[in-house]
């Protein structure tokens, strides 16, 4: 099998494998008869130019060195070196690709959480490599639906934990980009997907992912709503089976990165007043959940006030919502991810690790009761 136009090597890091795609302009794909399956192009050169913000860094120094211990000097290599990152390739069964798989598995990929959860449905098939690189991202051309979503491989066990079965109804809270409700809907074909985002442009791009991997009459049938989701509780009370609230948060890998050092240092302060928010949106999740629902809260920061602590707010102020252990979730994919040690608190915390560069990532599942 020919793995891409410019040889069969596999690439040292990132990097150098940056160069060579941009030195053959594209990475072809090719099935084991030769036939060129898809061409792809190269990754824009701009990931060569990061650098780690210091005011940040110093900051997540005293702050995760705190909530970590001795944990936190193998997140920070991790979280410090872009070369050492990888990428997941979640498959799109809406067009699904055959060649790719067999294309995926000569490079070294192989299918992860298949076997291992208790709830993993088979049509959601995702595939990752211990070492790191990407895959090139794959265009949006209209009326083209693309193949492969490349992503942390910690994004998906948010949405495993919400278990979606068929003809469900579930709300996406905090939707945009998309990765999260094209990995739903990977799993389940819900009765109703509600997806919503706040922000303008990114409302935009949300529904160019739903055109680029589902087919447009699916589209049609999920409601895409631009409200703030603190109100989307009070309009549609006790509506939805599942939620997710993949919340709004530090987001630590990319404010790592952040080009600009005055912002970043101003985040510092804005930084304070997320949880506020991410309560707020819970809340509001809990009132559209029906009694009996299921709710799923995510962040992809290690801040244990955005995490454990906006978790124990809610439960410490909802009698009718409780705590759904989620310790074997984790216990079955410790293979694949390490997971920061925790006492007696709900919720998981997916950290950064050499050869599983996975997350961050919390996720911790909620049920609402039927008693008030
Ligand atoms: C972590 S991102 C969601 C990522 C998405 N779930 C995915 O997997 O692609 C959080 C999103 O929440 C949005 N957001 C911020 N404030 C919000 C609010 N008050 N209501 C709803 N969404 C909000 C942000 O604009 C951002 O797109």
């Amino acid at each position: 099998m020919r793995a891409d136009s410019g040889g069969t090597r596999k690439p040292r890091c990132f990097v150098s494998w940056i160069f060579r795609c941009r030195a053959a302009w594209s990475w072809r794909l090719a099935c084991p008869s030769g036939m060129v399956l898809t061409r792809l192009t190269a990754a824009p050169e701009r990931r060569l130019a990061r650098r780690v913000c210091g005011v940040v860094l110093d900051h997540f120094d005293a702050q995760y060195s705190s909530e970590l211990g001795d944990a936190w000097a193998a997140v920070r290599d991790v979280l410090t070196s872009p070369c050492c990152w990888q990428y997941a390739v979640l498959l799109n069964r809406f067009n699904y690709p055959f060649n790719l798989e067999e294309a995926l598995r000569l490079r070294g990929y192989r299918t992860v959480f298949q076997g291992s959860l208790p709830h993993c449905p088979k049509s959601m098939k995702c595939y990752l490599s211990a070492t790191a690189g990407r895959m090139p991202s794959e265009r949006h051309q209209v009326g083209n639906l693309k193949k492969y979503y490349l992503l942390n491989a910690a994004s998906l066990l948010p949405v495993l934990a919400l278990e979606l079965r068929d003809g469900e109804k579930v709300l996406d809270l905090c939707a945009a980009p998309g990765g999260k409700s094209i990995a739903l809907l990977q799993c389940a074909d819900p009765g109703y997907l509600h997806c919503n985002e706040y922000d303008h442009l990114r409302l935009k791009w949300l529904m160019q992912t739903l055109e680029s991997f589902i087919p447009q009459p699916l589209v049609n049938g999920i409601k895409v709503s631009q409200s703030d989701g603190r109100d989307v509780g009070d309009a549609q009370p006790e509506t939805f089976d599942k939620v997710l609230v993949d919340a709004p948060c530090s987001n630590d890998r990319s404010w790592l990165f952040s080009p600009d050092a005055q912002k970043a240092a101003c985040r510092i302060s804005q930084r304070r007043s997320l949880p506020v928010l991410q309560r707020g949106l819970l809340w509001s999740a809990i009132k559209a959940l029906r009694p009996g629902g299921l709710l799923v809260y995510s962040t992809c920061t290690l801040s244990r006030a955005e995490n454990q602590d906006v978790i124990n707010d809610v439960l410490n102020t909802h009698s009718n919502v409780i705590a759904v252990d989620i310790t074997e979730m984790a216990r079955t994919c410790s293979q694949d991810f390490s997971f920061a040690p925790t006492g007696q608190e709900c919720g998981l915390l997916v950290i950064p690790d050499k050869g599983r560069a996975w997350g961050p990532m919390y996720v911790a599942k909620l049920k609402k009761s039927w008693t008030a």
